[in-house]
């Protein structure tokens, strides 16, 4: 269990919106001559270790890389197997998450889900609405290309039906368009899995993250390995394009 005092005492600095590309399930499994099914669902399981181990150091807002408008390419099984784990995840984990006050959050088109899975998610979104604790940004069927996009379009509309004035439109405004709201910008990105690219995961949102690329698969990361993460950014110098 990860004590939040004793992370403050070793002044390791906390980031307020942490961010996670979960890469590396496919890998994993393999290597033990498993179906890449079986890599997700121990991936699924670091999820519930990193969400615990976020809310309890104090981290605000944690954004998971779940499944992206890409990833509809994959083999049939695999999409099918992940939307399964969607369900699997939330039937095993709801209760405690809003117990521990924990709010769901979706990033991405959830009406292009199946409709168990939109169901099921709706139920947890409300479930979990006005809770305060650590916010978990799940991306599902996200990609930021198409989150700016409809961010767009969304500005464009209202101005074309007169709710707002196309002179009104600002940073502040666009940014709030986006899946992520009002929400801060992301302090730290993590990619495990040894691949050292954004995938198209919140474009935006990490224009100024410290970044962090290991090569532990997903499955393998830890409260461990993020805490040694946060020793890493910890000692990053964040300047923000000034001096
Ligand atoms: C990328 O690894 C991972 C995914 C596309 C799926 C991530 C899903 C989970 C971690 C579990 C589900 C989570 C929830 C919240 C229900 P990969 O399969 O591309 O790995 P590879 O690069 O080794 O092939």
């Amino acid at each position: 269990m990860l004590d939040k005092d004793e992370i403050l005492k070793e002044n390791i600095r906390i980031p307020n919106h942490l961010a996670i590309i979960m890469d590396g399930n496919g890998r994993w499994a393999t290597q033990f001559n498993k179906s890449r099914s079986f890599g997700h669902y121990e991936g699924m399981k670091r999820v519930i270790d990193i969400v615990k181990a976020s809310s309890d150091i104090g981290i605000k807002y944690l954004s998971l890389y779940a499944f992206s408008t890409e990833n509809w390419k994959r083999p049939l099984e695999e999409v099918s197997y992940l939307m399964d784990l969607i369900l699997v995840f939330l039937n095993k984990q709801i209760k405690h998450l809003h117990e521990n006050n924990v709010k769901l959050n979706i990033l991405g088109i959830l009406n292009q889900l199946p409709p168990k899975q939109i169901k099921k998610i709706e139920e947890a979104l409300k479930l979990t609405e006005n809770n305060t604790g650590l916010i978990l940004n799940i991306a599902l069927n996200y990609g930021s290309k198409d989150e700016i996009f409809r961010a767009v379009k969304k500005m464009i509309n209202d101005v074309w039906i007169g709710a707002i004035d196309k002179d009104s439109i600002t940073e502040e405004l666009f940014y709030n368009q986006l899946d992520t709201g009002n929400m801060p910008d992301v302090d730290l990105l993590i990619r495990p899995g040894g691949e050292k690219r954004l995938s198209n995961f919140m474009l935006v949102q990490n224009a100024y993250s410290e970044i962090i690329f290991t090569d532990v698969l997903w499955p393998d990361f830890s409260e461990k390995k993020l805490i040694q993460c946060l020793e890493e950014y910890t000692l990053r110098e964040r300047r923000f394009g000034g001096l």
